[in-house]
């Protein structure tokens, strides 16, 4: 069987696989910290970069948060725009491609904040695509605008290393269906990448139906010293540098997640 390309077949079972994250909190987590809570929300604008299915954006946009949500799979986004029917056009809008084709489109236009949940940043392929990435979300950022990116701590990743794994997932009002994930991860320690072979399996034991494809995820892990080089590189001032949902707290070897709070400086 080909493998997929990256994340296209992946997004018809994203909401799936990750059913069990607590969305609406981490977007009500990223209001506060981009210092947006409390304020006029309903004037305030944030981008939310590798927006994957729109999530997030539809908590945004529930709390009254205009929010753009950009991602460079257009599958990721059918999916999205699939969920947010009426949403769309009131407070809540998507766009897919290169983000330096979506930003020359903005026409000046710039947003009071940024979030990037979920190691996009480490979907980039080498650290100098990451900082001309974080320029131009830069350069779309308004003033003393703050940016929340969640990313893979390299050091972490050497310490406790991925390793196999199965997952099994019940499909939601489904009874007679299961999906099933298998993950092998290849380590590449020089290049600082870890390749993530996923297998999904889906069966409709009603019917008797089985269908399975393969995806290739490739992430490209940083440490702290380097994640802190590529933003300084990027005009990018840090703001807080912690293990993920616990800010000032300082990040530790074992903390896999970890996020930036960086700020455009005025
Ligand atoms: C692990 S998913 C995270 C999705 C979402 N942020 C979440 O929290 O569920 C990574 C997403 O980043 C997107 N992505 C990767 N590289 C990108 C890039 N250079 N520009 C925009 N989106 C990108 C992928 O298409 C995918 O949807």
């Amino acid at each position: 069987m080909p493998l997929a390309d990256y994340h296209e077949q992946f997004a018809a079972v994203y909401d799936l696989l990750y059913a069990r994250r607590d969305v609406t909190g981490e977007a009500r987590f990223a209001v506060e910290l981009l210092g947006l809570a409390g304020t006029m929300h309903g004037s305030r604008h944030v981008l939310d970069f590798g927006c994957g299915t729109g999530s997030h954006a539809l908590a945004f946009g529930e709390m009254g948060v205009n929010v753009t949500g950009f991602d460079r799979s257009e599958a990721m986004i059918a999916q999205a725009r699939a969920k947010t029917p009426a949403l769309e056009s009131a407070k809540v809008s998507f766009a897919s491609g290169s983000l330096a084709s979506f930003c020359a489109q903005l026409d000046g236009r710039r947003f009071d904040g940024a979030v990037s949940f979920f190691n996009v940043l480490n979907c980039i392929e080498t650290p100098g695509e990451m900082v001309e990435h974080l320029r131009l979300l830069h350069s779309r950022l308004m003033p003393g605008g703050r940016m929340l990116i969640d990313v893979w701590n390299g050091a972490a990743v050497f310490v406790d290393e991925p390793r196999p794994a199965v997952k099994h997932f019940a499909v939601q009002g489904q009874p007679d269906c299961e999906t099933v994930r298998i993950t092998t991860p290849t380590l590449d320690r020089i290049q600082q990448c870890c390749t993530l072979h996923y297998r999904i399996l889906n069966l409709d034991r009603r019917t008797g139906n089985f269908t399975e494809f393969e995806s290739v995820h490739k992430l490209r892990f940083l440490t702290p010293v380097q994640y802190r080089h590529l933003f300084e590189l990027a005009g990018l001032e840090i703001v807080d540098e912690f293990p993920k949902t616990r800010p000032k707290t300082p990040v530790a070897e074992h903390d896999w997640y970890i996020s930036y709070l960086v700020r455009r400086s005025a």
